[in-house]
C-alpha cells in the first residue's frame, strides 16, 4: 500500500471502530461480534505499528474504558475497577512474564487461573452482611447504582454466609476478624453477571415467537438487563453471577485463598479455577478449557491469569487501566475481518451451484481460512458482498467458515457486483432454479464437477473413510484416467499408483492397503456412500437399521420406503429411482465383485424399551444428540418435557426447570453415570 492509501485506510478504520465501540459500549446493541472488532482494530494497530506518524491522540488504540450512563446513580468505587491486558498467544504470555520478573525478580511465581466469562463486571458492597450496593464498572472510578436490578440475580446473596471457624481456621486466617468484618464491617465483591447459553437461547425463542427481534449474544443481553430502569425486565432475564474478586482484606494471603472465602460467604465461584505453579501448567489449564469451551454453560473468552500471591501482585502495580499483576489470555477469536478477492461458483455433487468467496488468507481460531461459502444467490444478495469487499468471516466448529457481514464502509470504489451464471461454469450445462428453492442446479447428471464431487463423496470419512484419499489423490486419479467409477478405487494396484506423481513404492502400498482395509463396511456407511440424493448420514442409519441388508432395500417399494421411520415422500422416491437406474445397477453389481463386505447393523438391545426419558443440562462425556440416539437404539423414546409419563429425568451439569418438575411429579432423576450405567 501506498502512504496516502495507508492513511485513508487509518482514517476509514477509525471511525468505523468508533462506530461499532458506540454500539458495543454504550448502546449495548452491537452489529458485529467482538472478535471481528478486535480484528479491525489489531489491522489498525499495526498500520499505526508501522506508520506511527499517523496516530493520533483520538484513535481507539489510544484509549480504555467507558462512560457511566446519566439515568442511574452515580457509584464511586473505593479501589478502582480495572480492566485487563489481553494476550493472545504463548508468546505474548512469555512476553508478560518476562515484564513482571523484571519488576519483581526475586520471587517463584505462582499463578492462579480461572474462566473469563463473557459477562458483565460488577461490585457488591455488603454492610453489616446485608447487600447494600450493586454496581457496575462505569469508567473505573465511578459506576452505576444498579443494585434493585442485581437483587433479582439468584446467584447473589442478599445476606453474607457466616464462614465457619474450622473453614477459617484451615486457611490460617482469623476467624475473629473475618467474623467481625462480615457482620458489623463493610465487605466488597466483585464478579461476573452473565446469561447462560440456555438462558439465551430461550429468550431469543420467546422473542421470535413474538415476531420481535433477536438478541445479538448473552454479554449484551446480560449488560443491556442491568441495565435496565425496570427491575422487572432484569428478573425476567434469567441472569447469573460468578464471584472472583474478594476485595476487602480478610487476611487472604494470595488469589486462591479468595476464591475459596467467597465460596464460604455464599458466592458462586468458578469451579475449574485452580492454583498453576509454573508457566507449563498455565499452558496446559489453557489447552484444557479451550478444548471444554463449547461445552461450558456460559460463553467464555479466555482465562483471566493472576500471580497468585497477592503481595507480588500488589507490588507489580497498575500500567495504565490494568493491573500488570493480571491478564486476559484470550482464546482465538471466531470470526474476524479480510478481504473477499473474488467470487466464485462450485458446483457440488446433486448439481447444486455453490457461490463461494475467495479470501485473502486470514487467520480464525487457530485456522488459516481461505473460503468462504456464500450460500445461494439470495444470501448474495441480502449480504450485498461484492469482490473488493471487506467482511466478517465466522468459522464455527467443523463447519465451513461463513461470510457473517459485509463492512460497507469499508468498500473500494472497484469493487465488483456478482452475476450468478446461466450455466454451469464446469459442463456449460443449463441451470434451473426450482421454484421455492434458493440454489441453482446444474442438470446435466454427467457434469463432470458433479461426478468427481461424487467419488470424493464415496470416499469420505462418513462413507467409506478411505484414509489417505484425499481431494487432490482423487483428482490425480481421475485426471489420469484410473478412476472413473467408485468401484475403480477397489481395483487399483500399487503399480497403477507409482505411475502419478508423488507416488512412491511406501506410499502406493500405503493407499492401496487403505483401500483393501475400507472394503469391510457398515451398511449405513455404504448406503450412504452412494450418494443417493436426500439420504445423509442419519438417513443412511434408519435405513440400514429397517431393513438390515442391502437387497432388503434394493427390492423395496416406495410404500415400504415410507414405512421406514424418518424417511419421507422425498427421499423414499429418489432411493427407488437411484436403484432402478441402470448404471447404478451395474455399479452396484461391480462393487459386489470387489470383494466389499458389506456388515449388517447389529441387533438392537432392547434394555430401554418402553421406558420414556427427558434430558436436561449439559452431560459431561456424551453430546445431548448422543444420549438420544442411545436411548433410541435401546428401544426408549426421549421426550422434551417432563410429565407424569416420564420415567426418568437424566439431570446434567447446570440443569434447568425440568428438574423441578421431575421433583414436584415425583419423576425419577438419575445421573449422567447412573443412566450410563444404565444403558451398557
Ligand atoms: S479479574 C483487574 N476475573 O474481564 C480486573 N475478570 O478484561 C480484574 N472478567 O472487567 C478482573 N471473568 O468483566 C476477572 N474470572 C475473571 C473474569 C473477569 C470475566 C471480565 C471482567 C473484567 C474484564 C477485564
Amino acid at each position: 500500500m501506498e502512504k496516502r492509501e495507508v492513511k485513508e485506510r487509518i482514517a476509514k478504520l477509525k471511525t468505523e471502530i468508533n462506530h461499532h465501540r458506540y454500539l458495543y459500549h454504550v448502546l449495548d446493541k452491537p452489529e458485529i461480534s467482538d472478535s471481528a472488532w478486535d480484528s479491525l482494530k489489531h489491522e489498525l494497530a499495526e498500520l499505526e505499528g508501522k506508520f506511527s506518524e499517523f496516530i493520533t491522540p483520538d484513535s481507539p488504540t489510544q484509549r480504555v474504558g467507558g462512560q457511566p450512563l446519566p439515568s442511574f446513580n452515580k457509584v464511586g468505587h473505593k479501589v478502582p475497577m480495572l480492566s485487563l491486558e489481553d494476550v493472545f498467544n504463548a508468546e505474548e504470555f512469555e512476553d508478560w512474564l518476562a515484564r513482571i520478573s523484571k519488576i519483581a525478580p526475586q520471587n517463584k511465581l505462582s499463578f492462579f487461573g480461572e474462566l473469563k466469562i463473557d459477562g458483565f463486571a460488577v461490585s457488591l458492597v455488603y454492610q453489616k452482611g446485608v447487600l447494600s450496593t450493586g454496581s457496575t464498572r462505569g469508567d473505573g472510578r465511578v459506576g452505576e447504582d444498579v443494585t434493585e436490578n442485581l437483587k433479582t440475580i439468584e446467584a447473589i446473596p442478599l445476606s453474607l454466609r457466616q464462614p465457619q471457624t474450622s473453614e477459617i481456621k484451615s486457611i490460617g486466617l482469623d476467624p475473629a476478624k473475618v467474623g467481625k468484618i462480615v457482620d458489623l464491617g463493610e465487605l466488597e465483591v466483585r464478579g461476573e453477571v452473565f446469561m447462560t447459553k440456555a438462558a439465551f437461547e430461550k429468550i431469543n425463542q420467546e422473542q421470535k415467537r413474538m415476531g420481535l427481534a433477536e438478541y445479538a449474544n448473552p454479554r449484551n443481553t446480560a449488560a443491556g438487563s442491568i441495565r435496565q430502569l425496570d427491575p422487572a425486565v432484569a428478573a425476567k432475564r434469567n441472569l447469573s453471577f460468578l464471584a472472583y474478586d474478594l476485595v476487602t482484606d480478610l487476611g487472604q494471603t494470595d488469589h486462591a485463598q479468595e476464591h475459596l472465602v467467597l465460596g464460604w460467604l455464599g458466592f458462586k465461584t468458578d469451579k475449574y479455577a485452580q492454583e498453576l505453579k509454573d508457566k507449563k501448567s498455565v499452558s496446559d489449564f489453557w489447552d484444557k478449557i479451550k478444548e471444554k469451551r463449547n461445552k461450558l454453560a456460559w460463553e467464555i473468552d479466555g482465562l483471566v491469569i493472576s500471580v497468585n500471591k497477592n503481595k507480588i501482585y500488589t507490588q507489580l502495580g497498575v500500567a495504565g487501566k490494568a493491573p500488570r499483576g493480571a491478564v486476559a489470555f484470550k482464546f482465538p477469536g471466531q470470526e474476524s475481518t479480510t478481504c473477499v478477492k473474488d467470487i466464485i461458483i462450485q458446483v457440488g455433487r446433486t448439481g447444486v451451484l455453490t457461490p463461494v468467496a475467495a479470501l485473502e488468507p486470514v487467520d480464525i481460531g487457530g485456522a488459516t481460512v481461505t473460503r468462504a461459502t456464500l450460500h445461494n444467490e439470495d444470501e448474495i444478495k441480502r449480504l450485498d458482498v461484492r469482490a473488493g469487499d471487506t467482511v466478517i468471516v465466522q468459522r464455527a466448529g467443523d463447519v465451513i467458515p461463513d461470510v457473517v457481514k459485509v463492512l460497507i464502509n469499508l468498500r473500494p470504489k472497484n469493487s465488483r457486483l456478482f452475476v450468478f451464471p446461466k450455466n454451469c461454469p464446469v459442463c456449460g450445462g443449463e441451470v434451473k432454479r426450482s421454484a421455492g428453492e434458493a440454489a441453482y442446479k446444474c442438470i446435466n447428471k454427467k457434469c463432470p464437477a458433479r461426478h468427481r464431487e461424487g467419488l470424493y463423496h464415496f470416499v469420505s470419512k462418513k462413507g467409506f473413510n478411505i484414509v489417505g484419499l484425499g481431494s487432490e489423490i482423487v483428482d490425480k486419479l481421475v485426471d489420469n484416467g484410473l478412476v472413473k467409477n467408485p468401484a475403480d478405487f477397489f481395483k487399483l494396484e500399487p503399480k497403477n499408483l507409482l505411475e502419478l506423481e508423488g507416488f512412491a513404492e511406501i506410499s502406493a502400498n500405503k493407499l492401496v492397503e487403505s483401500v483393501k482395509k475400507s472394503k469391510k463396511v457398515s451398511l449405513a456407511r455404504f448406503i450412504y456412500a452412494l450418494g443417493i440424493i436426500h439420504i445423509g448420514e442419519e438417513t443412511a442409519n434408519l435405513l440400514a437399521m429397517y431393513f438390515g441388508n442391502l437387497k432388503g432395500l434394493m427390492s423395496a417399494g416406495e410404500d415400504e420406503l415410507q414405512k421406514v421411520p424418518g424417511i419421507g415422500d422425498k427421499a423414499a422416491q429418489s432411493i427407488k429411482i437411484w436403484f432402478e437406474n441402470k448404471d447404478n445397477k451395474r455399479l452396484i453389481a461391480e462393487l459386489l465383485s470387489c470383494q466389499i463386505i458389506i456388515q449388517s447393523p447389529p441387533k438392537i438391545s432392547k434394555k430401554l424399551a418402553g421406558k420414556t426419558f427427558v434430558l436436561t443440562g449439559t452431560l459431561e462425556s456424551l453430546s445431548r444428540d448422543d444420549a438420544k440416539e442411545k436411548i433410541r437404539l435401546m428401544g426408549g423414546d426421549v421426550s422434551s418435557s417432563v410429565s407424569k409419563e416420564t420415567d426418568y429425568v437424566v439431570a446434567g451439569e447446570n440443569p434447568g426447570s425440568k428438574l423441578g418438575k421431575a421433583q414436584s411429579l415425583g419423576v425419577k432423576i438419575i445421573s449422567e453415570k447412573e443412566f450410563l450405567r444404565m444403558a451398557e
